[in-house]
């Protein structure tokens, strides 16, 4: 499973590149204004910084300013994939760019529906969110789940689930039981997953015991 870093953040992707952490990076709007930067020079920084694909994401609402965004994003580096909020607007923008080989991600995808479309319109990865689904009440894995069972009733579907939204190490391992493609996690949750309170206690033991050793 590749693991995408959820951020806007340099110094976050330079530590998740460090780890060997980041076969690509997702940004949003929210993620690109926390960062206080200007979007396109954002973007190619970070297009810069990894070799993987570096989602960015359109912000029209209509077909033709998204795909006017598509267009003109998708020169500012070779890695730069288009993502596009699952609407009837993006589903058509997503099929405009795809005959022009012009990568997409279809985002914010919330059913197993939206993902079939997503797919049939040629987008070569789906964002799922569920934490946001969780949120709500319902159990955001089992969205992973079923995109994952219908996809692979169908050989020719190439598009790669990227599940988004992740809020806890569990979100990952799960992700992984269930078949994803790929998982885009903020830097906190990468460190979380490599914690855990029994592997510090037994380093600290190891080492006390090393030293008393030494000393004899
Ligand atoms: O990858 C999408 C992500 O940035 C949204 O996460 O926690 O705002 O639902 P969240």
């Amino acid at each position: 499973m590749k693991f995408f870093v959820d951020s806007a953040d340099p110094a976050e992707i330079q530590a998740a590149l460090a780890l060997g952490l980041a076969d690509g990076v997702t940004t949003n709007p929210t993620l690109i204004e926390k960062s206080g930067r200007d979007f396109q020079n954002t973007i190619c920084a970070i297009a810069d910084l990894v070799t993987g694909p570096v989602l960015a994401e359109a912000v029209s609402e209509d077909a033709a300013g998204i795909v006017r965004e598509g267009r003109e994003m998708s020169k500012w580096a070779n890695n730069v994939v288009i993502k596009i909020p699952l609407s009837r607007a993006g589903l058509e923008a997503i099929r405009v760019l795809k005959n022009e080989n012009i990568v997409t991600a279809a985002t914010l995808i919330f059913s197993p529906g939206q993902a079939l479309l997503a797919a049939r319109a040629g987008a070569s990865w789906i964002c799922p969110f569920i934490g946001r689904l969780d949120d709500v009440g319902q159990d955001g894995m089992d969205l992973i789940r079923t995109i994952s069972e219908m996809y692979a009733n169908y050989p020719d579907i190439n598009t790669e689930i990227l599940v988004a939204s992740v809020r806890m190490p569990r979100h990952v391992t799960e992700s992984a039981l269930a078949g994803a493609d790929a998982v885009t996690v903020p830097f906190k949750v990468i460190e979380q997953l490599m914690a855990h309170p029994l592997t510090d206690l037994g380093i600290r033991r190891f080492l006390d015991d090393w030293k008393k050793f030494r000393k004899k």
